[in-house]
Formats: C-alpha cells, structure tokens, sequence
C-alpha cells in the first residue's frame, strides 16, 4: 500500500479551521467539501485517459480525455457524506455508492447497517472518503466490504488520521493508496484522534 500525506498550504491552512471548536456546522461543511476537491485532485492524478478526436476553432486535433463514469465514490456513513460533493465536483459523472457504519461506543469497533454499491464496481477506480481515520476498524470494514462484492482498484481518502489508524489499515489492505491530510498525534482513551477536530459527524451535521 502506498500512503500519501498531503503537504500543500492550502490543505494545511483548511485543516486548521476545521480544528476550531469555534467552527461552526455551515462554514464546517463548506470547508470539508474544498479540501475534498484538494486532495481529490492529489488522489485522482493517475486516472486512465483516452484520446478523442475533437475540432478547435482553429483545427482539428487529438485531445485526452477520463471516463468518468469508471470512477465510483464511496463516502463511509455518515462523515464522508460530507466529502463527496468535492469529488463530484472534478468528476460529476462519477457514480455513488454508500457503506454505513458506525463505532460502538463501548468497544469502539465499527457496527455494519448499509451497503449498496455502483454495478461492475470490479471495474472502476473506487475513492472511499471518510474525513476520520481513527483506530481504522471503519476503514478496515469499509474496504472489506468493497473488496468482496469485487472492488480491486481502491483509494481511501481521510483528511486526518492517528499513526494507529494508518498503521492497522496498510496492515489490513496493503494493496490499496491512502491519502491522509495529516497524520495527527496519537488517539485517546476514547479512540479520538488528538489533537483531532472532534467528531467529524455531529460538526458536520449539527448533531451530538
Ligand atoms: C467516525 C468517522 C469514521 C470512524 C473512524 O464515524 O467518520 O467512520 O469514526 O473511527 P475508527 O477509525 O476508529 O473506526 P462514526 O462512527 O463517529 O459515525 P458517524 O460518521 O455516523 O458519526
Ligand atoms: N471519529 C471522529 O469523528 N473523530 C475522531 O477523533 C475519531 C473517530
């Protein structure tokens, strides 16, 4: 597997406002969804292209060209949802699937109660987002549950992880990229990543 940690400005820059408990659920969201497109540009830089044949206004001439539609996003219920529309909004063809889960809170492990997948996901180019990769249980499932309904060419897109978090997945999927926008310190005795942002699904959706 291949992590990748992002390193641009403006990823790091958007990743503190995020940070804030100051906040608040709009601007949250907002911010969310442009580093989505940030890192969605970073993960999506290796997608196949074709040449079309296309006339200018001044010729005609060879041009490249991404499928779209071979590109299915899966957002991890309910934070990822968030990321998504950042996808979408470099490939609006993409397709959507959706995997939900969520951590008890006793045992922190990751509790199955949906998943529905694009047709043929054996043959497209999967980005799982999720903004929290925390002990990595969710994404550990997530990625399990793509790979036996056929998924193989997976990326997994979190804005911030805890070195636990990494370490367990690149264990569990060594074979899939994952793309962090920051590797933070450690978790807590809760399985919160510190210094974290908190929950991503409450901030996101203006829950607790
Ligand atoms: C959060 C987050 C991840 C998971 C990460 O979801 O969005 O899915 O926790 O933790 P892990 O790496 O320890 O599994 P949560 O369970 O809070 O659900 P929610 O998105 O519905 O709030
Ligand atoms: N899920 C979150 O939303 N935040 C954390 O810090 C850990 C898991």
């Amino acid at each position: 597997m291949s992590v990748s940690y992002m390193t641009h400005p403006l990823i790091k820059h958007k990743i503190s406002i995020l940070r804030k408990k100051s906040t608040g659920t709009n601007e949250f969201r907002r911010v969310v969804e442009e580093i989505a497109i940030l890192m969605g540009y970073e993960a999506l830089s290796d997608l196949q292209t074709t040449e079309i044949s296309i006339s200018t206004p001044i010729e005609d001439t060879m041009s490249p060209v991404i499928n779209g539609k071979n590109l299915a996003v899966v957002p991890v219920l309910r934070a990822g949802l968030g990321m998504v529309n950042g996808i979408l909004a470099l490939v609006p063809p993409a397709k959507i699937g959706h995997i939900g889960l969520y951590r008890d809170p006793e045992t922190h492990k990751p509790v199955e109660y949906y998943c529905k997948l694009p047709e043929n996901i054996d043959q497209r180019t999967i980005v799982v987002v999720d903004p929290m990769l925390a002990t990595g249980g969710s994404a550990i499932d997530a990625v399990s549950l793509i790979k036996e309904r056929g998924g193989r060419k997976i990326k997994f897109m979190s804005i911030i992880a805890a070195p636990e978090g990494v370490e367990a997945l690149m264990k569990a999927h060594p074979d899939i990229q994952l793309y962090v926008g920051n590797l933070d310190r450690e978790l807590n005795e809760n399985a919160y990543i510190c210094p974290g942002l908190g929950d991503a699904g409450d901030r996101i959706f203006g829950t607790i």
